[in-house]
């Protein structure tokens, strides 16, 4: 264990939310000063780079902010910016770089602005060094593991007049009782563990995010209930690695003082339990690992009405031979046998995956596997990659990079091959009434609204703002690639 995770051990947490809410007291009295000072309210602006981890944290963030007294903005020119970041590839680090250049402008114009930079791409030292050296005008960095100090640091930059920097190595505490802001009143994510064990070789996730740990279920069940009581219709469970759920939880403090826990909670326990839960109409989670996607969790979704149709699956790679240099524990033939067995009890599920395109050694031959794959699974769509080398994972000191041009030619062929299988696929519920979770007014129509098919895919169709939050039944009358239009029927 390293020596600072030790020091953040040792800090008693007991009292945290109490100390987080007195800063952010305090940190109130300064805005109500500098709001008169300046006529004006503040604002405040958190932009999310990544995946629905970090934009669960995001809505923590600004939660805090609001709660501050923060007026939230979506453009950059505010007296608070964050950026949450994202390290799994490179060019999401690139981008970061890229626009600090700008907020610095905003800055020059408005010397109380606060920079804050926070999320994984912080976890790594080198980035943190970098920010330190180059870019002084950034106010304060933290990391994945201490999101709920966002109060106390800015009360700390405000009274030191210095650059803070607060990233902790790992944590095995998490305080989930501040306020959040949700994007939508009727949808929400919910953590239920954090970090990942998978040390997939091309990832660096596991070296930003830490070990894996469960939440306890009666947290999850009780955040649920809250934001049920809320408004909330559909939510989406999170963790890096769903299915390996409750694996370190009995050794948990929490879970060796809880009744609730006696055994081994699997993810699949989880689900039925939080099927019970009055309100809650849909369930969806992210990401299982295809490696441990139990008979059990099977079962479960496929008895289930509110586990969605619905299953991210991703894939990686279609080659067994890479898929072990990725350290990815099933092969091509698995994966498929996995598929099949999805599909045979849970005929109207759609598949998604992730693919990565031109890992270290991967041959023509491999690819080919790859697009074979794309083709047998028939995925609804895919969120396609290409190699990124993430310095201080195993496979950035593999032998055998693959050249540019070469993936480019891959990356455009696996894109093809999977706009012609999605393509396929998605209007086979051409004609069907289904239920659709209305989820705003339609962008570019005006007099239409979009929703949600259970199996996550976009409806157009007539109706008015009041749809919003609310499921109703729509029958789906064209299939337009991505997406339907459709009519309501009630
Ligand atoms: N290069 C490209 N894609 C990556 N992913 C993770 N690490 C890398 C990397 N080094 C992709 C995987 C994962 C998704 C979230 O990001 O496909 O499933
Ligand atoms: Fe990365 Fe693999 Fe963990 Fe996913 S399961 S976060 S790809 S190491």
């Amino acid at each position: 264990m390293s020596k600072e995770m030790q020091e953040n051990m040792q800090v008693d947490r007991a009292n945290e939310a109490d100390i987080q809410r007195a800063y952010i007291e305090k940190c109130r009295e300064y805005l109500l000063d500098k709001e008169k000072e300046l006529g004006r309210p503040l604002t405040a602006c958190v932009n999310t780079f990544g995946c629905q981890m970090n934009a669960r944290d995001s809505e923590k963030l600004l939660g805090i902010l609001e709660e501050i007294g923060y007026k939230p903005v979506e453009t950059e020119d505010a007296d608070i910016v964050i950026y949450n970041t994202c390290t799994v590839r490179e060019n999401a680090n690139l981008r970061v770089y890229g626009r600090l250049g700008q907020l610095h402008k905003f800055k020059e114009k408005n010397p109380d602005m606060l920079i804050i930079l926070c999320g994984c791409m912080m976890q790594e030292p080198e980035v943190v060094e970098k920010i330190r050296k180059s870019y002084r005008f950034v106010d304060i960095v933290f990391g994945t593991f201490n999101i709920f100090k966002l109060a106390e640091l800015i009360h700390t930059r405000l009274n030191t007049g210095s650059q803070i920097i607060d990233i902790w190595k790992g944590t095995d505490y998490v305080l989930e009782q501040l306020p959040t802001d949700r994007k939508y009143k009727f949808k929400s994510g919910v953590n239920i563990m954090y970090g990942c064990d998978n040390f997939c070789s091309y990832c660096i996730v596991p070296y930003v995010r830490g070990r894996e740990m469960s939440r306890p279920p009666i947290d999850i069940i009780r955040e649920s209930e809250r934001l049920v009581a809320d408004g909330v219709r559909e939510i989406m469970y999170l963790g890096q690695n769903v299915n390996s759920y409750g694996k370190k939880l009995e050794e948990t403090e929490e879970a060796k003082g809880s009744q609730d826990v006696t055994e081994r909670v699997t993810f699949a326990d989880l689900l039925k339990e939080l099927e019970k839960i009055e309100g809650l109409d849909r369930i969806r989670f992210m990401t299982p690992h295809p490696k441990d996607f139990s008979d059990e969790l099977i079962e479960t979704i496929a008895a289930s009405d509110k586990v969605c149709h619905h299953l991210h699956l991703p894939l990686q790679s279609g080659s067994s031979r890479i898929l072990k240099a990725m350290n990815r524990h099933y092969t091509k033939e698995q994966y498929l046998a996995l598929v099949d067995k999805i599909r045979e009890k849970i005929p109207d599920v759609s598949i998604t995956t992730d693919i990565i395109v031109g890992f270290p050694g991967e041959t023509e031959e491999d690819f080919e596997d790859t697009l074979d794959v794309v083709r047998q699974a028939k995925y609804d769509s895919a969120y396609t990659f290409i190699y990124s080398k993430r310095t201080g994972t195993p496979a950035a000191k593999m032998e055998n990079q693959i050249d540019e041009a070469t993936v480019k030619n891959r990356f455009d062929r696996l894109l093809a091959t999977v706009a012609e299988v999605s393509h396929s696929v998605s209007a086979r519920f051409e004609g069907q009434v289904m239920d659709v979770l209305v989820e705003g007014l339609d962008d570019h129509e005006e007099g239409l609204v979009t929703g949600r098919l259970k199996s996550n895919m976009l409806v157009h169709f007539k109706g008015k703002e009041e749809l919003i939050g609310q499921i109703v039944q729509v029958k789906l009358t064209e299939c337009k690639g991505f997406y339907y239009l459709g009519e309501m029927i009630n």
